[in-house]
C-alpha cells in the first residue's frame, strides 16, 4: 500500500486503501492476538473537544490492544484550552508527543485546520456536522461483513441528514461503488446538503428524497438511521419541531425485506424503538464493535506503511473573503488562511465545503 495521508475526509484515501483497511480489520477479527504487540512503543493522542463514547473508546481500545499507549483529553476544560490556547498551539504540542493524533471538534473544518500544523498524521473523528471518515470505515466493514458487498445496494438514510456527519461521509464513500442508489428520508428542513448531493450525481449515482420511512422500507437493502443532532440546532424550539418525527419500530420493520439490515452510528435517542434490538436485522451493536477492529487496522496501516503529508489546502488564499458558514473553524481560529476553490460561479470553502455565490 502507498503511504497514508491525514484522514480528514473519507476521500483522502482511495477505494483501494479502504479495501485494504477493511481486509486487514477482517484478519484482525479472526486472529486478534497476532497483532497484540504490533504498535508497542507508539503513542496515540486523542483530542476530544466534543462528547464521544464509541469513537473515543474504540480508538483508545484499538491502540491499547495493539500494545501502544494513549494520551489526550476528552474535556477541553481540563486542558490549556480553558486558558485560551488556540487549536494551532494545542495541535503542535500534542502532535509532537504522539505518533497519531485523533481529533473531534464541534466546528467544521477543524481537523483540516489542525493538520496544517501537526507534526504527525491527523485523523478526523468528527468535525461538527461536516465529516466523520472513521465511522465510514466502520460502516464499510459492517456492510462487507453483513451484506457481503459494497456495490449494488439500495441504501436508505433516515433522520438528520443535514447535520449528520456520518451520513455525509458514508454517502461520499458509497457513491464510489458501482450500482449503489440512495433513498434519503428526512423532513424538508433536514435534507442532505447540496455539496453531498452533487457528489452523488457527479459519481454517476442516483438518489430520491422521501418524507416517510414507510415509502422507503420495502425497497431497501440497508437502512441507516440517525438521531436528530440536537447540539447543531440554533434554538431549542427548532429542535423540538424535528425530534420524534421518525421512529423505527417492530410494526414498520414488517414493511422491510427479510434480508435488510438496520445500521445506526449510535447514540440512539428515540429513533429506533428498543424492541427492534431483538430483530435479527438490527446490526447496529455489531457495527459499533466492528468500529474497534477497523480502527486497529487503520492505526496499523499508518504505522506500517508510513505517513505522507500531502498539501491540505487545494484552493487559493483570499484573506479578504470570509466563509458564510458560522460554524466554520476560520471564524474562531483567526490566523488560518482563508482558502477557497472556485467552481463555476461559487467559491467553495477549503475547510467546511460551504458554497459562497460570487
Ligand atoms: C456519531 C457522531 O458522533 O457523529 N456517533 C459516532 O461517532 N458513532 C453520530 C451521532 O452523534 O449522532
Amino acid at each position: 500500500m502507498n503511504k497514508i495521508p491525514h484522514l480528514i475526509d473519507i476521500n483522502d484515501f482511495t477505494p483501494e486503501q479502504w479495501s485494504s483497511i477493511i481486509a486487514l480489520a477482517h484478519e484482525i477479527m479472526s486472529a486478534p492476538m497476532v497483532y497484540a504487540g504490533a504498535c508497542r512503543g507508539k503513542i496515540m493522542g486523542t483530542l476530544f473537544y466534543e462528547p464521544s463514547t464509541r469513537t473515543q473508546m474504540s480508538f483508545q481500545t484499538a491502540m491499547l490492544r495493539l500494545g501502544g499507549g494513549i494520551i489526550g483529553f476528552d474535556n477541553p476544560s481540563n486542558s490549556s484550552v480553558a486558558k485560551g490556547e488556540n487549536l494551532k498551539d494545542t495541535t503542535k504540542i500534542v502532535s509532537g508527543y504522539s505518533d497519531i493524533l485523533v481529533m473531534r471538534h464541534p466546528l467544521e473544518g477543524s481537523s483540516k485546520a489542525a493538520a496544517l500544523t501537526a507534526d504527525c498524521p491527523v485523523i478526523n473523528a468528527g468535525d461538527g456536522g461536516h465529516m466523520h471518515p472513521t465511522q465510514t470505515l466502520t460502516d464499510l466493514l459492517t456492510l462487507r461483513e453483513e451484506k457481503g458487498t459494497l456495490s449494488g445496494l439500495t441504501v436508505g438514510f433516515c433522520g438528520d441528514l443535514k447535520n449528520g456527519r456520518t451520513v455525509h461521509s458514508l454517502l461520499k464513500a458509497l457513491s464510489c461503488f458501482e450500482g449503489n442508489r440512495f433513498i434519503l428520508v428526512s423532513t424538508k428542513e433536514l435534507k442532505v446538503p447540496d455539496y453531498i448531493k452533487d457528489y452523488i450525481t457527479g459519481s454517476g449515482k442516483t438518489y430520491v428524497e422521501y418524507l416517510t420511512l414507510e415509502e422507503a422500507l420495502p425497497q431497501l437493502d440497508v437502512l441507516y438511521m440517525t438521531r436528530i443532532q440536537r447540539e447543531r440546532f440554533g434554538s431549542p424550539e427548532e429542535y423540538e419541531k424535528q425530534k420524534n418525527v421518525y421512529c423505527l419500530d417492530a410494526e414498520k420493520m414488517k414493511l422491510a425485506p427479510a434480508d435488510m439490515i438496520v445500521l445506526h452510528p449510535l447514540p440512539r435517542v428515540d429513533e429506533i424503538a428498543v424492541e427492534v434490538d431483538d430483530d435479527p436485522r438490527a446490526a447496529y451493536f455489531k457495527q459499533a464493535n466492528y468500529g474497534m477492529y477497523v480502527r486497529m487496522a487503520l492505526i496499523l496501516c499508518i504505522t506500517d506503511y508510513g505517513f505522507e503529508s500531502k498539501p491540505l489546502l487545494k484552493g487559493t488564499v483570499m484573506n479578504d473573503v470570509c466563509c458564510t458558514n458560522p460554524k466554520c473553524i476560520t471564524h474562531t481560529e483567526k490566523y488560518l488562511p482563508h482558502s477557497f476553490i472556485k467552481t463555476g460561479n461559487v467559491l467553495v470553502c477549503d475547510y467546511c465545503d460551504e458554497r459562497i455565490p460570487l
